[in-house]
């Protein structure tokens, strides 16, 4: 049986196989994106693929992507993305993401919303029945704001933590910001929830990726399915 990393290179192979010489291509972040720009590297090594540039959606995808060659452009010169490739940590039968398990979800978002195509490669156990169920809702808040925004995240039902490094320091986003995992457990309203913390001062981004999936690339031990928003 295939392990996990064996799935999620899997996911980010049949994904790389979409971007196309000429194309400015969304270079996610996380273990899955890792791979689907290792291969992207390969392919333009080896002359398949011509006139790439990438524009990265964390400075750890900017640091790899750089090692492995891949020229980079950020908004100033481009502003439409052609296809982005990006993992996920949860995804529903509707294609709704939860993100930001790495930390990275503004810039992904920014990324996202940018792009004509955002294909998101998984494995099998990212799928789930309701957002929330599997894993905590990052909502990236400034440090001004860490507690009131931890108080008001409760007051909406959720248990809420703040996310720290391996090393037991606070994890700080690129932005500098703090990350507050919110456990709704399962979110029942996904638009209601995106909207309350959409309006609300010091909250930076959240983790809800709602309509923003065109296409989900998902490996599981027996195959590869590939899901496309407006097909379900
Ligand atoms: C980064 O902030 C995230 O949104 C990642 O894309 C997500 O956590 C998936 O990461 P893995 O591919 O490492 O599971």
């Amino acid at each position: 049986m295939a392990s996990q990393d064996e799935l999620k290179q899997i996911a980010a192979n049949r994904a790389a196989e979409f971007v196309e010489s000429d194309m400015v291509v969304g270079l996610g972040s996380g273990s899955t994106a890792n791979f689907a720009i290792q291969r992207i590297a390969e392919r333009i090594k080896s002359g398949g693929l011509k006139n790439i540039v990438g524009i990265p959606s964390s400075a750890r995808t900017e640091k790899l992507a750089t090692e492995l060659g891949i020229p980079l452009v950020g908004f100033d010169e481009k502003q439409q993305i052609d296809i982005t490739i990006d993992g996920a940590d949860e995804v529903d039968p509707q294609l709704n993401l939860i993100k930001g398990g790495g930390g990275a979800l503004l810039r992904e978002k920014v990324v996202a919303q940018a792009s004509r195509q955002n294909i998101i490669i998984v494995d099998d156990s990212k799928l789930s029945a309701h957002l929330g169920t599997k894993w905590a809702l990052p909502v990236e808040v400034i440090p001004f704001a860490g507690k009131t925004e931890a108080s008001f995240l409760k007051s909406l039902g959720a248990s809420v933590s703040i996310r720290s490094q391996g090393d037991g320091a606070i994890f700080k986003t690129d932005q500098n910001n703090l990350i507050l995992d919110a456990d709704f457990g399962p979110i029942t309203d996904l638009a209601k929830l995106a909207a309350q913390l959409d309006g609300r001062a010091g909250i930076v981004e959240h983790g809800l990726f709602l309509e923003l999936a065109s296409d989900v690339i998902v490996a599981e031990s027996n195959g590869i399915r590939h899901l496309k928003r407006n097909e379900n």
